[in-house]
């Protein structure tokens, strides 16, 4: 398993996405790998807490584009693609998302399904699928907004502008602010602080502030992942992520 790497500090799971040849961009391996270390993690009664995190450069720069590109419609729906990331969000033990560097698209995604964000000076956050003809297919036109209220995420699902760590800060994003030698240090104080509490009323308060967040929350992913889907059947899907793979600029068609 070398897309995902754990480490333990003593009650705490440390997990690191790796894939530092694609800025940690998820693709099916990284979801399986996570997946199994998430199954790991729910079932061992010594670990407290999970710290997810990635490189100094990028947390995650969202879904693999080279390993979804050629994707038809049809293909999207049936194996109901991105699925595989679900489990991350339904962890009912807690999971804390350290991030530095780039936190975009599913990597933004990634880090809002997990409970709170320490973020790094250098973090940047944003949804900038618009610019590959598609839409986030992982929560992020669901989550964002109640992270941060309509105005700002329909702006970043819209422009496809990232936003730096101060200004998701501001707009509650990001529960703290840390220097970049300091972000492991303070994100594994936090999570040997939860894992000194009750397991169990840990795992209740989670559920609780999650119950206040999700009224309607699985209407709106399922409803997301679908438009998701059938826009890999537009030629602006296919030209989106062509570009981005041959470093040119897209000319997209509408169509
Ligand atoms: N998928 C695949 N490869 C990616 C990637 C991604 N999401 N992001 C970066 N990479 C690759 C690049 O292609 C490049 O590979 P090569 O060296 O082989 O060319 C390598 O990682 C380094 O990237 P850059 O050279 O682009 O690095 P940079 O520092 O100049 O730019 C960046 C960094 C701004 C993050 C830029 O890489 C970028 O814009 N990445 C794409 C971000 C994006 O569009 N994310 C959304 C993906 S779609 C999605 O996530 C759908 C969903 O909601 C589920």
């Amino acid at each position: 398993m070398n897309t995902v790497i754990t480490e333990r500090h003593d009650k705490v799971l440390l997990v690191r996405l790796n894939r530092p040849e694609a800025l940690n961009a998820i693709n099916e391996q990284l979801a399986d790998d996570l997946n199994e270390v998430l199954a790991t993690y729910e079932k061992d009664e010594t670990l407290g807490c999970m710290v997810l995190t990635g490189s100094e450069k990028a947390f995650a720069a969202g879904a693999d584009i080279k390993e979804m590109q050629f994707k038809t419609y049809a293909e999207a729906y049936f194996e109901d693609f991105i699925c595989k990331w679900d489990p991350l969000a339904r962890t009912r033990k807690p999971i804390i998302a350290a991030v530095a560097g780039f936190a975009l698209g599913g990597g933004c995604e990634f880090a809002m399904m997990c409970d709170f964000i320490l973020a790094a000076e250098n973090a940047k956050f944003g949804q900038p699928e618009i610019k590959l003809g598609i839409i986030p297919g992982a929560g992020g036109t669901q989550r964002l907004p109640r992270a941060v209220g309509k105005a700002k995420a329909m702006a970043l699902a819209l422009t496809g502008r990232m936003m730096d760590v101060n200004e998701a800060e501001r707009a509650g994003l990001v529960s703290r602010v840390v220097p970049l030698d300091k972000l492991m240090e303070e994100t594994l104080a936090a999570a040997l602080m939860i894992c000194e509490y009750s397991q169990l009323a840990v795992m209740a308060a989670k559920e609780s502030v999650n119950r206040a967040f999700e009224g309607g929350l699985a209407d709106g992913v399922m409803f997301e992942r679908r438009l998701f889907h059938a826009l890999f059947a537009t030629q602006d899907q296919k030209e989106g992520m062509d570009a981005f793979v041959n470093k040119r600029k897209a000319s997209f068609k509408n169509a």
